[in-house]
């Protein structure tokens, strides 16, 4: 089954103050790039030839500055306009035409990650048909959603526990099968008004079609003026595998 890439790069931005009073999140620098080129070396490294970038209406046309068509990039870019920021899965949802019969390989436009992406791809496509997560273990998982474990199989996801049951966070990289748009479909809101991508992933997961893979190099977000320094270091000194 064909793979297809989508970057999540919309929100607001507002836990950077400041920083994205002009701008959006994702064109900030981590290391020698914008942020949002670190996702997409990822996925156009893993071998993605197609390109999925959704992002509000406000800063669309820099990201259309930046990339283009996507042709110096490795890639054909293709942009959606998400109206108001309703959440990741939200936004994921009106990838449904792009990424008809593909499978969709989705990263957060602010997730900095060492490892290589085709690792996780390879695990991916031992099951086609399920969903795909990411994990990395950090200090700090109320900020995450968080895997609960039963050795290396996930039991339970959270969003923002208060009472975390592990330090294992579910980083933004996922893998999906095509009725992933049907199951978004079905999402009600959570609590923050949102479609949370961890409920998504929880319904594949009572499906037994979830799988995971732990990453082993760095993993971060860069949303918070702490996480952006903390990437920005990462980077600097060493750069991620694009491969
Ligand atoms: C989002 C997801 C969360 C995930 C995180 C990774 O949170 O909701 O499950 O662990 O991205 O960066 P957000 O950063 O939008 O609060």
């Amino acid at each position: 089954m064909i793979r297809r890439g989508v970057i999540l790069a919309g929100g607001k931005g507002t836990r950077l103050g400041e920083l994205t009073k002009v701008t959006n999140k994702h064109l900030l620098p981590v290391g020698p790039y914008p942020m949002v080129y670190h996702p997409l070396y990822k996925l156009t490294g893993a071998g993605m030839t197609d390109v999925l970038l959704v992002s509000g209406t406000e800063h669309m046309g820099d990201f259309v500055e930046l990339f283009g068509s996507g042709k110096d990039y490795g890639c054909r870019l293709t942009y959606r306009v998400q109206d108001e920021a309703g959440g990741i899965a939200q936004a994921l949802g009106l990838a449904e035409l792009f990424c008809t019969n593909s499978r969709a390989v989705v990263i957060l436009g602010d997730n900095i990650f060492e490892d290589p992406l085709h690792a996780m791809m390879a695990d991916a496509d031992k099951h086609p048909d399920w969903a795909w997560v990411a994990l990395k273990e950090v200090h700090d998982p109320g900020r995450y959603g968080v895997a609960e474990l039963d050795g290396q199989r996930i039991i339970g996801i959270e969003e923002k526990p208060k009472n975390p049951k592990s330090n294992w966070a579910v980083a933004g990289i996922y893998v999906y099968p095509p009725d992933v748009f049907q199951v978004i479909k079905n999402l009600k809101p959570s609590g923050r008004g949102e479609l949370e991508i961890t409920d998504v992933n929880n319904y594949y997961l009572q499906q037994g079609r979830l799988g995971s893979t732990k990453m082993t190099g760095y993993w971060t977000d860069a949303g918070t003026p702490e996480s952006l320094l903390h990437a920005h270091q990462l980077v600097n000194e060493k750069l991620p595998n694009y491969k």
